[in-house]
């Protein structure tokens, strides 16, 4: 259940599966005008609740057996309704139409031609528009009804409306970057088709989601755990704003986080006027990973100190009621799939009878509703530093992963004196952003160089800088040589113990970012 109670004109977007679903969604809140996704079999009850209805792509098809069938009483006929690829066939062909395989391959760009000019869904887009296809299905004879409004080179019926209904069906994906106006195309649908409302901004979500916490919490007291990410600070800011002091943050010092970032993001916390206790047990974290090598066992090791070092700090508050947590939309999409239906969302190995104390609290998630782009724009209406909303990823093990084999303190230094001068060195040449993410990894491997006239017998590093956009795939970062030289040599120079640098040059897949 999502946390907010709308004021807003709302699009339910219906999921076959689809790789693009999400972006469908985005791209309708760039338009000011909210969405939401909900799996093809689990439609909402209340549909009044919804203005229009978007039918995303899908990897099935409507003539296997696996054909996904959605049941739209209530919705076709009565709402506007846009159907994308998948959407488009299941109208045609369930509805008196055909879909039959294509005979040419239909992936990539192609062009609309308009079968006749103004067509309302097609204001201010001209001929010759580019799409995105990706579909093997072709619709080979429209619907009953059906009215053909756009064709290209190799699909004849890439866009048709229904005679009668409000209801548009397109083959291509107005949703991708490469359909150059789709945007536009969304836009005249869901504004001057559906007559939506786009007044869904940063400043209404921050005023409604202010006032929704404080009528759902009221006076009792909230306790958050804060990790110096966007998410748990966004969050954290919204809390303080509805309830101030009953809100209880906790930032814990697990020793495996960058340099000097415990004390500054707790200067910073405290700076934003956060009801914030550091809780420094890098000693605890350590010694729970004594000697063990295994990334997976560190893992494990890692998140049960937390929970260890939370339930304690949540213990010494008295009649705590809530749990906040910095849960953002795509966390809640991934755990409903479109086809399975919800899948489990309890990703701890604890059973339910086992939980902390802290896990049985009441949850609250104020930032459900939103994609990671829109908390940053929303952190920003609250004047939160902007430096701290444009930080990079940092694993929740921190450097624990980033040092390969065993663990101690002196090799915690190591790798923070390292990932410092790397970090510090992309801001200082303004490359940081150009970054999603980066780090540097402790190998357990010593090699022989030269110093002075000595030999030595010291530790390599690996530097690894990505592009990507969500983390799940990623692409490695092509610094500039003049930059990777300089900061070669600052940390063989600097730092005590390592005689080496490698900069790795994998992709994901198959290489992960991480390397444990
Ligand atoms: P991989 O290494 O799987 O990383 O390509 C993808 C993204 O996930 C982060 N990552 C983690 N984050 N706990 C986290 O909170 C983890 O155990 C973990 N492992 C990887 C990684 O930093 C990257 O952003």
């Amino acid at each position: 259940m999502l946390f907010l109670r709308m004021q807003h004109d709302k699009v339910l977007i219906l999921d076959f599966g689809s790789q693009y679903t999400q972006l469908i969604a985005r791209r309708v809140r760039e338009l000011n005008i909210y969405s939401e996704i909900h799996p093809f079999n689990k439609i909402p009850t209340h549909l009044e609740d919804y203005k229009a209805v978007i039918l995303s792509g899908s990897p099935n098809s409507v003539r296997g057996e696996d054909a996904l069938h959605p049941d739209l009483k209530g919705i076709r006929g009565v709402k506007p309704v846009l159907a994308v690829c998948y959407g488009a066939q299941y109208l045609a062909h369930f509805s008196g139409g055909e879909v039959a395989p294509s005979n040419t391959r239909e992936y990539g760009r192609a062009n609309l031609s308009f079968i006749k000019g103004n067509e309302p869904f097609f204001a201010h887009i001209h001929t010759g528009s580019q799409v995105w296809m990706s579909h093997s299905d072709t619709i080979k004879k429209l619907p009953e009804h059906g009215v053909l409004i756009a064709s290209t080179h190799d699909v004849e019926n890439a866009a048709y409306r229904i005679n009668g209904e409000e209801t548009y069906a397109i083959q291509f994906h107005p949703e991708v970057y490469h359909s150059t106006d789709g945007k536009q195309l969304l836009e005249n649908f869901l504004v001057s088709i559906a007559g939506i409302h786009q007044d869904w901004t940063p400043d209404s979500f921050v005023e409604e989601t202010v006032e929704a916490i404080k009528e759902k919490v009221g006076t009792d007291k909230v306790v958050l755990g804060l990790s110096g990410g966007v998410d748990s600070t966004v969050a954290a800011v919204l809390l303080n704003k509805a309830i101030g002091r009953n809100l209880y943050c906790i930032f814990v010092n697990n020793g495996l986080l960058r340099k000097n970032e415990f004390e500054s993001v707790l200067n910073q916390y405290e700076g934003m006027g956060l009801n914030v206790k550091g809780v420094d047990a890098s000693g605890r974290f350590l010694d729970a990973l004594a000697g063990i090598e295994d990334p997976e066992k560190k893992r494990k090791a890692i998140g049960n100190a937390f929970i260890e070092v939370f339930d304690d700090e949540a213990h010494k508050l008295e009649d705590v009621k809530w749990l906040a947590q910095g849960t953002i939309y795509p966390d809640v999409i991934e755990s409903v799939s479109a086809t399975g239906g919800p899948s489990a969302t309890i990703k701890s190995h604890h059973n339910v009878g086992g939980l902390p104390d802290f896990m049985k609290l009441k949850i609250v998630e104020p930032l459900r509703a939103i994609f990671k782009d829109e908390v940053r724009r929303v952190g920003a209406t609250l004047g939160i530093d902007p430096e701290l909303l444009g930080r990079h990823p940092f694993p929740g093990p921190g450097l624990g992963i980033r040092i390969l084999g065993d663990i101690t303190a002196e090799k915690v230094r190591m790798l923070q004196e390292v990932d410092a001068i790397f970090i510090n060195g992309l801001k200082e040449s303004g490359l940081y952003d150009r970054v999603w993410q980066a780090g540097a990894m402790l190998l357990p491997v010593n090699s022989v160089g030269v110093m002075g006239d000595e030999r030595t017998y010291e530790k390599c590093v690996a530097l690894r800088a990505v592009e990507s956009t969500d983390g799940m795939t990623a692409d490695w970062v092509n610094l500039p040589y003049e930059f990777l030289q300089k900061v070669s040599n600052d940390i063989i120079n600097k730092v005590k113990g390592v005689n080496r640098v490698v900069y790795d040059i994998s992709s994901k897949p198959p290489a992960t970012i991480e390397w444990e």
